[in-house]
């Protein structure tokens, strides 16, 4: 049995992951920081079938007693400061997590245990003032925030251990991809979850930034299978994995009022401070390589991954727990 290794094992990706390769029939060791609130929500369902260690990727040490201690044979580090927006207002702790933490894991895996495979979370956010459309591997970066500038050093220290010493290392270059398990101060859940709140009567309004922002959304729990997927190729390479489309904000709450049967122009404020000093105005990814040779294609288009996360937000206000079918609306929005 061969036995996966994930950092960030509590958050959106973790989480699908952490399911996706138990069916797989992986043993699964998921780190999780010493926090005072345990944030283990999201693997709640599989939480007696994986095996908890303690680490850090502020600690090198932790990582190298963690890989000395669970051998792994495949590392998936998807820990990150993953908020573009706090990038901007914790600069050094995101250079330091999602950048240092990077050089940190691979060292611990060059010197413990060097025949592992190793997958680092690359972003689309590292395009950031995009050259040319859509963007694929060769795309130049141009990152636009320090969380871009720290996941373009991760990248260049990922493909470094690659070419340096030999090592199994891939990049997945992965464009914005949601669930109804996103963090909540990510844009498609704080509209989602708004969307619910003011179709229950418990919120008036949702204050939002840069409406005409375009994103190239797709659904999480595919975008998982590409991660492994990259681990069981012959030889490491870098690959994009996106839907090939792209979609406003706008297009997000027209879309997701809509499924509640109400008109987003009446409750969306605009609010400066969701605006950010440097803004990625267009991502649109080429997933052709990714399609070519991992034969991976996305299967939840963009309407459907809205309905999901709304659906998902008001069927869990619902006392009954039943999803809410098309046309039929909330109670508190029946006359
Ligand atoms: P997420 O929900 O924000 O999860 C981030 C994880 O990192 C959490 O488990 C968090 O743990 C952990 N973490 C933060 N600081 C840490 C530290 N110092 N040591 C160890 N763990 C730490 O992010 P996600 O959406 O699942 O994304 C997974 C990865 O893919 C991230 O690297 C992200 O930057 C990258 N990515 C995401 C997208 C996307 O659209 N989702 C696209 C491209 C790339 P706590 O629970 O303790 O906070
Ligand atoms: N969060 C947020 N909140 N974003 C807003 C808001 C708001 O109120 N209003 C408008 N936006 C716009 C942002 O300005 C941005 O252009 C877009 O919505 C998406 O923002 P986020 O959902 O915060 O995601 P992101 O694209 O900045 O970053 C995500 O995707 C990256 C991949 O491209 C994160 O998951 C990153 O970790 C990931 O690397």
């Amino acid at each position: 049995m061969k036995t996966a290794f994930i950092t960030g094992i509590t958050g959106q990706d973790g989480s699908y992951l952490a399911e996706h390769l138990l069916h797989q029939g992986y043993k699964v060791v998921g780190m999780m920081r010493r926090t005072a609130t345990p944030s283990t929500e999201r693997i709640e369902g599989v939480l007696d079938q994986i095996e908890i260690a303690h680490g850090d990727l502020l600690d090198q040490s932790s990582l190298m007693r963690l890989f000395d201690e669970h051998k792994p044979d495949e590392i998936y580090n998807l820990a990150a400061q993953s908020f573009v927006h706090a990038s901007f207002y914790e600069p050094i702790h995101t250079g330091e997590v999602t950048g240092l933490g990077v050089a940190r894991i691979l060292e611990a895996m060059r010197l413990v245990v060097p025949e592992a495979r190793f997958y680092q979370a690359s972003s689309s956010e590292m395009f950031g003032k995009v050259s040319e459309s859509p963007q694929k591997e060769s795309t130049p970066f141009h990152p636009r925030s320090p969380y871009g500038v720290a996941k373009v050093y991760a990248h260049w220290a990922t493909v470094n251990y690659r070419e340096s010493y030999d090592l199994f290392c891939c990049s997945g270059i992965l464009f914005n991809h949601e669930s109804p398990r996103r963090g909540l101060e990510f844009v498609t859940r704080k509209i989602s979850e708004g969307v619910a709140a003011i179709a229950f009567g418990q919120q008036e309004d949702i204050a939002l930034g840069n409406l005409d922002a375009r994103r190239d959304w797709g659904f999480a729990g595919d975008y998982v299978e590409a991660m492994h997927l990259m681990l069981q190729q012959d030889t490491p390479e870098d690959f994009v994995v996106a839907t090939g489309e792209t979609h406003s904000v706008r297009d997000f709450c027209d879309i997701a009022f809509a499924r509640v049967g109400l008109d987003y122009e009446k409750f969306v404020k605009i609010d400066p401070r969701f605006y950010r000093p440097a803004e990625v105005d267009l991502l649109l990814g080429d997933p052709s390589l990714a399609k070519e040779k991992l034969n991976w294609t996305p299967s939840t288009p963009f309407k459907e991954l809205v309905h999901l996360m709304v659906d998902s937000d008001v069927s869990r206000r619902l006392d009954e727990g039943r999803t809410l079918q098309a046309g039929e609306l909330p109670p508190s929005l029946r006359g």
